[in-house]
């Protein structure tokens, strides 16, 4: 059986259990070393075979797949954070259906929910924003005209980009242009590994920090007002708001 799945942001504890037990029983393991911690390979079983896939491409990763499950064994292919965010899974699982290899893909966190619990915040407030846009601006891989960044900010939603910080001046110019006001930004560079860093700033003055901070790579652009805003409580919790499991007053159904 091929195991796809979700490493969590960087925190090998971040896992989930059921990734862990596949990790823990796999005969082979193709990891995403460019980005998954090697930590994570600790608690695989002495003697599996292990291949990082940083210098493979999508035919030696198939073969590694086709071979193992040739000779019966179990193959966890480990992603980053959640593997169906810019996992590049889905040509993988098109060549095994090919092949009629059966897998099973394990969730993970992602490192947009991880970098939001770094600064302990809430992407959905009442009264702010009830919509999450996950997003990246063109890099060597084009996006489609009509999710241009400019036209995404412009809806006013929380946003969790990925892939661009090395292209800040980009990204603030299209979302200045886009929200048509200034916005609360935060930079979760390595959200949860052990030297992850954060910056906060606005369109203003983000672009100069994250150059003055050096980072180029691995980090989260958080934007919106979900940042630093006034928000309205949550209906779910509010004792004159009765609901299915609650009536009036906090009673229990
Ligand atoms: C190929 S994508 C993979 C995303 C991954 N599937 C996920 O759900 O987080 C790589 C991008 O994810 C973001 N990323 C991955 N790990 C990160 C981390 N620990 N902290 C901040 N950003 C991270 C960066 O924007 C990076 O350029």
């Amino acid at each position: 059986m091929i195991y796809i799945v979700g490493a969590g942001p960087g925190d090998v504890d971040l896992i989930t259990v059921k990734g862990r037990d596949a990790l823990s029983r796999a005969d082979v393991v193709i990891y995403a070393g460019s980005l998954v911690s090697p930590a994570h390979l600790e608690f695989c079983k002495e003697g599996v075979e292990k291949f990082n896939s940083a210098s493979m491409t999508l035919e030696d990763v198939i073969e590694v797949m086709k071979r193992a499950t040739e000779e019966g064994k179990d193959v966890v292919r480990l992603h980053t954070g959640d593997p169906a965010i810019y996992g590049a899974i889905k040509e993988q699982m098109d060549e095994l259906d090919k092949l009629n290899i059966e897998y099973t893909v394990v969730p993970g966190v992602s490192s947009c929910t991880a970098a939001a619990a770094a600064i302990k915040k809430e992407f959905t407030l009442p009264g702010v924003t009830q919509t999450i846009i996950l997003t990246r601006v063109e890099g060597r891989t084009p996006v489609p005209e009509t999710e241009d960044l400019e036209r995404l900010a412009s809806v006013g939603a929380s946003m969790a980009i990925f892939l661009s910080i090395s292209m800040i001046e980009k990204v603030v110019d299209k979302l200045r242009r886009g929200y048509g006001k200034n916005v609360p930004i935060a930079i979760v560079e390595r959200a949860t590994w052990e030297n992850e860093r954060v910056i906060f700033g606005t369109l203003d003055d983000i672009a100069e920090k994250v150059h003055e901070a050096g980072i180029k790579k691995q980090a989260q652009i958080l934007v919106g007002d979900f940042i630093d805003c006034e928000y309205e409580k949550s209906k779910l919790y509010d004792k004159d708001f009765t609901h299915m499991f609650r009536s009036s007053h906090g009673k229990n159904k």
